[in-house]
């Protein structure tokens, strides 16, 4: 083996993310904000994006004393905002391109299939599957830039444990958001064989429950159901959403193309509590 081999494998330069660009949207909160302190963290540039200025502003305090980090207040559904996001992006990394695009952003909604209003359908599938491919392929020039074949640019679109299983725990059915989750997660894999001739890799992440704003109603009331229907028996925790993130865009993963990687505990290939156990605990 040579010394170049060797040195290749440390596990230190198989992670190592110093020195890139990265976008996070709904980077001002739950695992936006983890994801974006995590990258932050390993020296990477980040821009995150959401909507509202003020939780842009927050999220900065918090994020900008730990590396270079800006925000642009953004709609992703919104055409005209995703173009000044773009604008800024070739402003802030124009030379360099962009390494990892982390498509996080995303919206959700309960109810009874009687008052599942159409609009609201819409809004969740706007946001967690066309936005994502509008804002993908606008950032191709970006993506291209940052691109090489030992060194492809990264795409990291954060799914759901929804789009695996038909959602049980949180007691109102969330029809639109586990359909744009399966289908985010099919786009993926359309995507990663579309663009992996031109060095860009995309895959996905299908998180089970971490705390979040999104989360924190069902976390609270039903937490109980949450962690039964896990066998693991807990929700998730940040560091088990910064390592899959880490991997995914580091040497590490450069080969890992249109996956879709459950982090859920192993909750979605779980069918609910498991008689021999209770009857162990009886
Ligand atoms: N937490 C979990 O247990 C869990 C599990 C599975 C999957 N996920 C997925 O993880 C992602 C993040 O969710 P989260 O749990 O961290 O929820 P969250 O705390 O509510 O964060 C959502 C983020 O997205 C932003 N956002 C929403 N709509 C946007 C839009 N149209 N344009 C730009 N930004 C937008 C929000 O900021 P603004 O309101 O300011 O726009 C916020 O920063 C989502 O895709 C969600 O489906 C979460």
């Amino acid at each position: 083996m040579t010394e170049t081999h060797v040195s290749s494998l440390a596990v230190g330069r198989l992670f190592d993310l110093a020195g890139k660009t990265a976008l996070v949207t709904g980077g001002s909160s739950g695992l936006g904000l983890i994801m974006a302190e995590t990258l932050l963290r390993a020296g990477v540039r980040v821009v995150i994006a959401s909507r509202k200025q003020d939780k842009c502003d927050e999220a900065l305090a918090q994020l900008q004393p730990l590396g270079d980090c800006q925000a642009v207040a953004a709609d992703v559904t919104q055409p005209e905002d995703r173009q000044r996001l773009r604008d800024f992006l070739q402003q802030q990394f124009g030379e360099q391109g962009l390494s990892i695009l982390v498509n996080n952003a995303g919206a959700n909604w309960g109810a009874k299939i009687e008052d599942y209003p159409d609009d609201a359908f819409a809004k969740v599938m706007t946001t967690n599957v066309n936005a994502v491919f509008s804002l993908t392929r606008e950032l191709l020039p970006l993506l291209g830039l940052a691109a090489t074949a030992q060194d492809p640019a990264r795409v990291i679109n954060i799914g759901s444990m929804d789009g695996l299983q038909v959602p049980v725990v949180q007691r109102v059915p969330t029809f639109a958001y586990s359909a744009s989750k399966a289908a985010l997660h099919h786009l993926t894999r359309t995507l990663a064989v579309d663009l992996g001739p031109r060095h860009i890799t995309v895959n996905a992440v299908a998180p089970g429950f971490f705390q979040s704003r999104m989360t924190d109603y069902v976390l609270r009331e039903f937490g109980d159901d949450i962690a039964a229907d896990s066998p693991m028996g807990r929700a998730g925790e940040p560091e088990e959403i910064a390592g899959v993130l880490v991997y995914l865009a580091s040497r590490a993963g450069a080969y890992t193309n249109g996956a879709v990687i459950p982090v859920d505990g192993g909750t979605h290939i779980s069918k609910g509590t498991r008689a021999w156990m209770e009857a162990d605990q009886q």
